[in-house]
């Protein structure tokens, strides 16, 4: 049996081989960040997917295409987060988070305060945190942790911004159902340091 800590650097040292290090905290099946590791193979791609069935899909579909830049955790993605401390990440997609409304189940809610500060720290310098989500009450609710959690720059960006984008699996099905998508990114503006 291996040690949490065991494991972590393990991770840490087999993601930090690659340029940059992409982190899905609720991955679901993983479609479009699997056809991101297709183009982008100097980028490693971390996917945490709580449900047994998504993670299988999505680690499936990594092993179809021989993708050695993909990494898929099974698991609650804040029951990992001493792993994740083992390195720093260039982005986060947290794409459509589940909303957990009722007041009694808030300590499942991926974009409280104290799970966001937790993602926020982890972003390299210039790192982005991208949340997308089709819930107001969830965007209001990460506006003001984001504020709290973060003295960096973080800022909403119209969702029809001009860069294309791959689409997740349930991007496309709130977008069929023609639900609009609040999108918005903090910055980790520290600048890069440099040695002499
Ligand atoms: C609404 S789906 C979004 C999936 C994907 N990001 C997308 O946009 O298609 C939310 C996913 O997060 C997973 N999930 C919820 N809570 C989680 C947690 N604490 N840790 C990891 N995954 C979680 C759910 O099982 C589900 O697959």
């Amino acid at each position: 049996m291996h040690s949490t800590k065991t494991v972590a650097r393990e991770i840490a040292e087999k993601l930090n081989k690659f340029e940059k290090i992409y982190l899905n905290p609720v991955a679901g099946s993983g479609s479009c960040d699997i056809e991101l590791a297709k183009k982008f193979k100097k980028v490693a791609f971390l996917l945490v997917e709580k449900k047994f069935k998504r993670a299988f899909k999505a680690a499936s579909k990594a092993e179809k295409f021989g993708l050695t830049n993909v990494l898929v955790v099974r698991g609650k993605f804040e029951q990992f987060l001493d792993v994740v401390r083992g390195f720093t990440c260039d982005c986060i997609n947290l794409l459509f988070p589940d909303p957990w409304p009722k007041e009694r189940w808030k300590e499942n809610r991926l974009y409280a305060y104290s799970t966001l500060r937790d993602m926020i720290s982890i972003l390299k310098p210039r790192g982005n945190l991208l949340v997308k989500t089709d819930s107001w009450l969830i965007f209001a609710e990460i506006l003001v942790s984001s504020a709290i959690a973060s003295k960096n720059k973080y800022y909403r960006l119209p969702y029809k911004e001009p860069i294309k984008v791959l689409r997740s699996d349930f991007e496309k099905k709130f977008l069929a159902k023609k639900q609009s998508i609040g999108f918005f990114v903090v910055k980790n503006t520290t600048p890069f340091s440099t040695s002499f």
